[in-house]
């Protein structure tokens, strides 16, 4: 018997991969977090005893230096971060059952105690490792932190690992000109005492647990490779500063963000443990027999089915059940990318659409595999324009006034077993489908259901037999037969569509109930049928596009390489300055002496600014709102002491300010007839 048919309660715990807090939900992030959240609504509707939890990814370089930024602590970035991630997440309807923090107490004691435990193993080993250090800001510098000239290309302010101009890969030391992207200091060597788990003494283990079925085949191959090519001793320790936890008895090292980031796991479901009083060892007892998955995205691979396990299995903690990984979304079939409006935030999404198109549209191309999925956008909008309103929605919509207005919203009985028990017979397959994450296979499924339905209809044809006399109890019959397909359909769609789910039940005045599917509504009164589900417009789809466009570049401080993809960004937020700092500011009129393009540059043109006192040379991300000939000759206000910077395309001495949400709105601020330039502004 397969699990899905069992009718045994399972105990399951399910985690998805906790965000970074350092930059906002995006749609990438959400295919993993909507796959996990239709997962588990269908184990909850099936009676399991299952538990979703999550938390935020607060440790790391990243937000350290983002904070610094800002000018408030880590502590208050990851306060807000988390709150921004909730909300965005419950925008999607994803239902988690904890949301924790890494940066907690119980994630704190869970790393202490799995560290004592590898370290009282003997899997920790110490020693002296030299790496790039920062001499200014005092603090070693991890590569994607140092920046200089290509060594193979000559192509300048490239990271400290790979070249994005020619793809060459390299060590930091081989860059010429390497700077810290941190203060701009030349970087110099140091030493320091590091900490390694001894990932090689667990290869045995790995190779047994990567076959035991807990892999999807792709991965197991993979990790096969990896445990072929030889395992290598695993860094664990970074030095101070750093937000993290100190290493016990190592004062000034801290644990590397992704030693504590899976513990966190173990932490917010403790966390939930102690608050709803589950039992937290019956889950995590090495031999247990509740459930443990992960869902993860196929980059993160690594760190869950090699480091994990070993951690877990060295402290005396069960290991996962599975690891479930997904693939990369790509929109329009490219990766996705600010320039062409396709990066796409959580936010911007649900501001201009139903964040149950996007559950759907995922649920639709979603396996069980490891594939990318992209989202085409033109496709999003048809498949839910026909499935969801064409087929599911309207099969309610045309039986359900004809039990309103002449039945009394009284349902009869029903005439069409045969054809309503293969509805019925259908939620095995569908439980399989949903069990093995196989949701584009159910979905096709229940859209043949679908296809049933309505052919039932328009041959019966409830509008003709409306107008008959004498035809009333036939009439209702129709209607009651159509009704139950679309309670059945719609049973088998809540896991994916739980507000509408949730609309439905409150129109049929019943709970969908998966596992009592077989029992009819039968003369059992509904309420008043309201429209469940409008269609998407390609108008909305473009505002959303228009919407995420790129930040001008005018505006966007790049000092590092992001972390997670969506960092980097200029945060919706924007924080606060005292008035000394902004004192600073020294902001001038200035004529645009001349403007020309960038080549090479899509959004760039090159300004020349007379500031009253000599010439200044600024590139501006405007051409989409301006042509040269336009902005010649034209006063403008300009940021006259912000720092050179240095872009792809030379050194920028200024920035041009602007207004607007970009593409073709973009104002440039404009300063009164009479001034002139040079002019300070007060
Ligand atoms: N903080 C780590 C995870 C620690 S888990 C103990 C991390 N964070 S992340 O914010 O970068 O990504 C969170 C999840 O979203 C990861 O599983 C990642 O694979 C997934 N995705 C991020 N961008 C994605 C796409 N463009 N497409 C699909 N999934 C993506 O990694
Ligand atoms: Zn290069």
């Amino acid at each position: 018997m397969t699990q899905a048919s069992a009718s045994k309660q399972r105990d399951i715990l399910v985690t998805s991969a906790l965000p970074y807090a350092n930059g906002p939900i995006h749609l990438g992030h959400l295919l993993e977090y909507i796959q996990t959240d239709i997962w588990v609504r269908y184990q909850k509707m099936r009676g399991h005893n299952c538990y979703y939890v999550c938390a935020d990814d607060a440790h790391g370089t990243a937000i350290m230096l983002r904070a610094e930024r800002e000018g408030i602590t880590s502590e208050a970035l990851i306060k807000r971060i988390s709150e921004e991630h909730q909300q965005d997440f419950s925008g999607f309807h994803i239902r988690f059952d904890n949301y924790h923090s890494t940066h907690s107490e119980e994630n704190r004691s869970f790393s202490e105690y799995i560290y004592r435990q590898l370290q009282a193993n003997g899997h920790i080993a110490t020693r002296q490792i030299t790496q790039s250090f920062d001499p200014e800001k005092n603090m070693f510098l991890a590569d994607r932190f140092i920046k200089g000239t290509c060594p193979k290309c000559k192509a300048e302010d490239q990271y400290g690992d790979n070249c994005e101009a020619c793809g060459a890969t390299y060590t930091p030391a081989e860059l010429i000109n390497p700077r810290s992207a941190v203060s701009g200091a030349t970087p110099i060597e140091k030493e320091s005492e590091h900490y390694f788990f001894r990932l090689p003494e667990f290869a045995d283990f790995l190779k047994h647990w990567t076959r035991s079925g807990t892999l999807q085949p792709q991965v197991a191959n993979k990790l096969a490779e990896w445990l072929d090519a030889g395992l290598q001793e695993w860094d664990i320790s970074r030095d101070a500063p750093y937000f993290g936890f100190e290493i016990p008895d190592a004062p000034g090292k801290y644990f590397y963000v992704w030693l504590d980031a899976p513990i966190g796991y173990l932490a917010s479901f403790k966390n939930l443990c102690e608050r709803e009083g589950i039992d937290f060892d019956h889950f995590w007892k090495p031999e247990s027999t509740a459930e443990v998955y992960h869902f993860i995205g196929k980059d993160i691979i690594n760190f869950h089915a090699l480091f994990w396990p070993s951690m877990l299995h060295s402290a005396g903690f069960r290991t996962p059940s599975a690891i479930y990984a997904h693939g990369f979304v790509t929109v329009n079939g490219k990766k996705m990318s600010k320039s062409r409006g396709t990066f796409i935030m959580a936010r911007t999404f649900l501001d201009h659409l139903n964040p149950e198109y996007l559950r759907y549209y995922f649920a639709a191309k979603l396996t069980g595999g490891v594939d990318d999925m992209d989202l085409n956008l033109e496709d999003f909008a048809f498949r839910v324009n026909s499935d969801l309103v064409g087929k599911v929605v309207n099969i309610a919509s045309r039986s359900a006034g004809f039990i309103t207005k002449r039945f009394n919203g009284q349902l009869g009985t029903v005439t069409e077993s045969d054809k309503l028990n293969v509805f019925v017979a259908a939620g095995d397959e569908l439980a399989e489908c949903y069990e093995n994450r196989e949701f584009g296979r159910g979905m096709r499924r229940i859209m043949e259901l679908a296809d049933i339905a309505n052919q039932y209809v328009n041959d019966e044809q409830p509008w003709v037999i409306a107008k008959e006399e004498g035809q009333d109890d036939r009439l209702q019959a129709i209607c009651t037969n159509a009704l139950n397909m679309f309670r059945l359909l719609m049973t088998y769609l809540a896991p994916v569509l739980p507000e509408t789910a949730r609309a439905s039940e409150d129109f049929l005045n019943t709970r969908l109930d998966w596992n009592n599917r077989a029992a009819h509504l039968e003369n059992h009164g509904i309420n008043k049928f309201k429209a469940l589900m409008s269609r998407v417009e390609m108008k909305q789809i473009d505002t959303m596009l228009d919407a995420s466009k790129e930040e001008l570049p005018t505006a966007t401080a790049a000092t590092t390489k992001p972390e997670a993809p969506a960092a980097g960004m200029i945060d919706p937020i924007a924080a606060e300055i005292d008035f000394e700092t902004f004192a600073k500011v020294d902001l001038r009129v200035v004529e645009i002496v001349k403007a020309e393009p960038v080549e090479g540059a899509d959004k760039l043109l090159r300004l020349t600014l007379n500031i009253g006192e000599g010439e200044r040379n600024v590139f501006a991300g405007i051409k989409s709102a301006y042509t040269p000939e336009q902005l010649q000759g034209r006063l403008t206000v300009m940021v006259a002491n912000l720092k050179p910077r240095k872009m792809k395309f030379g050194v920028s001495e200024g920035m041009v300010l602007a207004a607007g949400p970009g593409g073709k709105d973009i104002f440039i601020l404009s300063p009164d007839a009479g001034a002139t330039p040079g002019m300070r502004i007060m």
